[in-house]
């Protein structure tokens, strides 16, 4: 499998990131300013993120998606330790990403990978998405914010 970056001239793997972003519209926004990297097998593209530049050093890891039938065999942990030392490549110091807090799995996974809980915007679902969104029998109201710091400050 080889992670690389999307070129411009390639079309968005927008079936993929529909599975980390019910939202089109927020998908598009921030495929407009920030940077799409694919993991690839066979010639297929099996797994997705984002990154964006939010604020001076701090860069978000706004999109991760697997493909289905790919899930749960190490590949989400490869994309966000990629994307992790892409940050520090391109000199950020500061990775955050944003998860529902019905979003049991990624929650795990993320602190598994070095996050952080650093904050809560709450009822951010319920304002930013037109749709009530469920997941393990929890309905998505609040993000929960998560960082690292990739100079290996505490
Ligand atoms: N408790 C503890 N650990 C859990 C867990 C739970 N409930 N659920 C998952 N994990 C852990 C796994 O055990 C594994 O860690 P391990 O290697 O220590 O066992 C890790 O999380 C998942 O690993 P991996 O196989 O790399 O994940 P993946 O390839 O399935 O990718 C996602 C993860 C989230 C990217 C993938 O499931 C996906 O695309 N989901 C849909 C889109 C999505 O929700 N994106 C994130 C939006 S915030």
């Amino acid at each position: 499998m080889k992670i690389r970056k999307l070129r411009l001239d390639e079309t968005k793997p927008m079936e993929l990131l529909l599975l980390a972003d019910p939202s089109p519209s927020i998908i598009k926004s921030y495929l407009d300013r920030g940077e799409c990297y694919v993991a690839e097998l066979e010639n297929r593209i099996i797994g997705a993120y984002v990154l964006l530049p939010t604020r001076p050093h701090t860069v978000e890891l706004v999109n991760i998606a697997v493909a289905e039938e790919h899930q749960g065999k190490g590949i989400g942990k490869k994309l966000i330790s990629d994307a992790i030392q892409n940050a520090k490549k391109h000199g950020y110091k500061i990775i955050e990403v944003g998860t529902g807090n019905s979003s049991i799995n990624q929650l795990a996974l993320y602190q598994k990978c070095g996050f952080q809980m650093v904050g809560i915007d709450k009822d951010f679902f319920i304002k930013h998405y037109q749709e009530k969104i469920y997941e393990n029998g929890i309905q998505c109201r609040d993000m929960i914010r998560l960082s690292q710091d990739l100079e290996g400050r505490v």
